[in-house]
């Protein structure tokens, strides 16, 4: 099983980077190749509403989004790790995912049924304690899911966990990333 796993923060070595890696971990532990893309270090363009996907389901733009588009056709599970930044996902995530409507124009508009079907798992890590706080970027992650044809199976939503590396001193969250990514391709 191939698995995409896209690190959505900037800050390397962060929360984010590390609860991914433990997913990571777990995921190679039940057998999946694991492909990790740090979004922060590829030039991804914000979706341009230039619409030419409403026609053949491909995006003109050229940028590192390019070689993307392909490994999400081809991969059997993607897990997304994000920092809430004031209450959605990151930027570099959000710019990622409005390039992705190229896959929705191709599922909704064109009726095209030949994106594969996969797993999807989002790990999401914020520094307050606000009952509201995943409630946007779990719609996001819904209807992205939704648009890249991945059945939403996993979350881990982690609230008041700040500092850089600060999730280490929770390994009850390092442990739950780890099944996390086990789980997603077991
Ligand atoms: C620009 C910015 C906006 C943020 N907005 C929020 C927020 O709305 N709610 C929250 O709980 N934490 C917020 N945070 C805190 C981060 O979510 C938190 O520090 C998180 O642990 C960072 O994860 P990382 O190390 O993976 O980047 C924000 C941080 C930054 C830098």
């Amino acid at each position: 099983m191939k698995v995409l796993a896209m690190m959505a923060s900037p800050r390397i070595k962060g929360n984010s980077d590390i609860l991914l890696d433990e997913a990571i971990k777990g995921a190679q532990t039940a057998g999946a190749v694991v492909e990790k893309i740090v979004l922060d270090k590829l030039r991804i363009t914000p979706c341009k509403e230039i619409y030419h996907c409403l026609k053949d389901g491909t995006c003109p733009l050229r940028d590192d989004m390019t070689g993307i588009y392909d490994k999400i056709l081809a991969t059997d599970a993607i897990i997304i790790a994000t920092p809430i930044f004031f209450y959605t996902v990151s930027a570099q995530l959000m710019a990622f995912i409005s390039r992705c409507q190229a896959f929705w124009s191709r599922k909704y508009v064109l009726k095209n049924l030949d994106i594969p079907l996969k797993r999807g798992g989002f790990i999401c890590v914020g520094a307050t304690k606000g009952i509201r706080l995943f409630e946007g970027p779990k719609l996001t992650m819904k209807y992205f899911f939704q648009a890249i044809n991945a059945e939403y199976k996993e979350e881990l939503l982690i609230r008041g966990v700040d500092k850089k590396g600060e999730i280490n001193d929770h390994p009850e969250y390092l442990t739950a990333a780890y099944e996390l990514g086990k789980k997603l391709v077991s």
